[in-house]
């Protein structure tokens, strides 16, 4: 028996100015797009932010629906729109924030399992790791590459 180990490498942040310039203007395109969430059930706005390689920003809230799971993440919404938008260009950085009552949470947003693989099989799709900003209003948190945040994943490999 092998006893094996995975290591989650963090970086953290106190105030938003510690990011670089390109990284803040992530974030804040994320805040506003969780403003403008259509999050009437849960109430729990999601905004994300993906930067791509040919430099375009592309934005996504959840959008929920009255059928639950017909309502899909932040994330996705993004992510999705990027490759409708742009396919095959890599994304470089994506930011999340998430606010309730239209406070943001002092605690930084973090993407759930399914957004996770998505976003892992669309780093997988370039060459270049994807950034991964984790913001919160006391705590942000940078993931070098969304393989990080996701060991043991589920790739198109396993299909064939
Ligand atoms: N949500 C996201 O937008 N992203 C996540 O990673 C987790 C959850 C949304 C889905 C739903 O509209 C609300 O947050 C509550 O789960």
């Amino acid at each position: 028996m092998k006893q094996r180990a995975y290591t989650v490498r963090l970086f953290e942040y106190d105030q938003l100015k510690e990011l670089k310039k390109e990284q803040v203007l992530l974030v804040n395109s994320a805040i506003k797009a969780a403003r403008d969430a259509y999050a009437i059930y849960s109430h729990y706005h999601v905004g994300a932010a993906v930067r791509l390689a040919n430099g375009e920003i592309v934005i996504g809230s959840n959008q929920e629906n009255a059928a639950y799971p017909s309502g899909l993440c932040a994330e996705r919404v993004a992510i999705f729109y990027a490759g409708a938008r742009y396919p095959n260009v890599p994304i470089l950085s994506i930011a999340i924030v998430a606010m309730h009552d239209e406070i943001i949470q002092k605690e930084p947003a973090v993407p759930c399992g399914a957004c996770r693989q998505v976003m892992y099989e669309k780093e997988s799709q370039g060459d270049a790791p994807m950034e991964v900003i984790l913001y919160g209003s006391q705590k942000i948190q940078i993931i070098k590459q969304v393989a990080d945040l996701l060991p043991l994943p589920f790739k198109k490999e396993s299909l064939s």
